[in-house]
């Protein structure tokens, strides 16, 4: 089984830097896809109560025969439940069917909104209470981060962004990095379309890897995590195998040099309540 490198985050708590995400894999896939990704060799599966997925990611930790305590499991608190964190973490905990957490996010800042800090509040006391054992953002801007470290005490273990050659939002990553905040990226692949870049397809032919291995070579060089999602056990092999490709500063820098600041998903400083 191939073997993932650990990062440390700022409270201790280490974090496999591939993990295995579920955003957008449909409900009824699920299961069998998060216990191929187990199969696989992941262990650490990201999820959100907004995928609707969390109850067949529990089916699938439970019916895996992985010990619980080997799995890192995330999962992310609504748009609409900012307000009733509490509560929302308790309906993820039943979902998943686990007593702990290891990772809880704020899904999306939502501005507009005004209640992050609220809900940040309250999973300051889920986390005191030991019920996850880290908890952090999603999606947050710098100036969402300035606010929150602001008006409250625990700094986020990380921050996961949308981050992939082609959008890498490098000052975001260095203020997080300054902050102590490690950065997780979605959508790590640009959802495959950094997969054809010609500088990635280059080098995967140099190096008898894969575009998939290149790019998720250069985040793992990057120091960030990373949770690609494939529906295919082929793939999840092939991706997990990334951890053996270790770029040269060259080759990093060659993958870098992609960046065209074009977004995929929603703008952070735009998404709002209604989108999850
Ligand atoms: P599929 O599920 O059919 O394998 P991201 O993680 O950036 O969101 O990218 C996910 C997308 O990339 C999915 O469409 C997935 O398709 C595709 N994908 C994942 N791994 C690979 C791979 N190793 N080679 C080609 N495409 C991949």
């Amino acid at each position: 089984m191939p073997l993932v490198p650990n990062l440390t985050l700022n409270n201790g708590l280490t974090i496999p830097q591939l993990g295995f995400g579920v955003f957008q894999v449909p409900q009824d896939q699920t299961q069998r896809v998060v216990e191929d990704a187990l199969e696989a060799g992941y262990r650490h599966i990201d999820t959100a109560a907004a995928y609707g997925n969390e109850a067949a990611v529990g089916a699938a930790l439970a019916a895996s025969g992985v010990p619980r305590e080997e799995i890192f499991v995330t999962t992310k608190l609504r748009n609409g439940e900012h307000g009733t964190a509490a509560k929302a973490f308790e309906a993820s905990r039943k979902a998943l069917g686990v007593d702990v957490i290891d990772l809880y996010l704020i899904h999306w800042p939502v501005p507009s909104q005004g209640l992050f800090v609220a809900a940040w509040q309250a999973m300051e006391k889920i986390y005191a209470a030991d019920a996850a054992r880290a908890i952090g953002v999603s999606n947050f801007l710098q100036d969402h981060l300035d606010h929150l470290l602001a008006e409250t005490t625990v700094v986020p273990a990380v921050n996961q962004v949308e981050l992939h050659p082609t959008f890498q939002q490098a000052p975001l990553c260095a203020q997080s990095r300054e902050l102590g905040i490690t950065v997780e990226a979605y959508s790590p692949l640009g959802q495959g379309t950094d997969l054809s870049a010609a500088a990635v397809t280059a080098l995967a032919q140099n190096r008898g890897a894969t575009p998939a291995q290149i790019v998720l070579g250069w985040h793992l060089g990057m120091g960030n995590v990373a949770i690609p999602k494939s529906t295919h056990p082929q793939r999840m092999s092939e991706n997990l195998a990334a951890a053996q490709v270790a770029l040269t500063q060259d080759e990093l820098d060659a993958v870098s040099a992609l960046d065209s600041g074009a977004r995929i998903g929603t703008d952070p400083a735009k998404a709002a309540h209604t989108q999850m």
